[in-house]
């Protein structure tokens, strides 16, 4: 018995410290690339625009993409909002966009947000997307507040 369980704590134990290899970034550390967000943008005013409002306000009816989105979304990882606006999105033709166009989309909500951008375009499989986590606030400033 005793000899069965010491395989199966090494696998874990390979698992856990392969986890732990995998760096954890944030979308404070410029989780896509201007060009990107650039071409969600257009993505966003033939596809979103319409009931989000062209500056991302939202409606009465419609939640905004800006502001309380924020806090909507912190502590989430970004493979989450991914699948939300692919599966979900745009509400009257759901999933009728392709990962490199939701890709894009979510590039400029994260712009539009005020997330820095970088030199990596945001990916579109959820294995890379779940290496990101969207923080309301910048990492460090968060644990200076603690
Ligand atoms: C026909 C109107 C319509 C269109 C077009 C549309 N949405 Fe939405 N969206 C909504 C409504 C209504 C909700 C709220 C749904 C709910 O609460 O179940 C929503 C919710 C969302 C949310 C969750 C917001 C939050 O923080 O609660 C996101 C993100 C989002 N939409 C992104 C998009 C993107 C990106 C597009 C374009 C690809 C898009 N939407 C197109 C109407 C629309």
């Amino acid at each position: 018995m005793r000899y069965r369980i010491v395989p199966a704590l090494m696998i874990f134990m390979a698992m856990a410290l392969g986890a732990q290899a995998q760096p954890r970034q944030s979308v404070w550390d410029g989780a896509y690339t201007e060009e990107q967000a650039s071409r969600g943008q257009t993505f966003y005013q033939q596809s979103c625009g319409r009931c989000h409002g062209a500056n991302l306000a939202g409606t009465f009816e419609t939640p905004p993409l800006i502001g309380r989105f924020i806090p909507y979304w912190a502590g989430t990882t970004m493979d989450v909002m991914f699948d939300y606006v692919s599966t979900s999105m745009p509400l009257d033709r759901p999933g009728s966009l392709g990962p490199t166009a939701n890709a894009a989309i979510v590039a400029y909500l994260l712009k539009a947000n005020g997330f820095p951008a970088g030199t990596k375009e945001f990916g579109t499989t959820a294995d890379v997307q779940k290496t990101i986590s969207f923080d309301a606030a910048p990492p460090k400033t968060k644990k200076r507040a603690r």
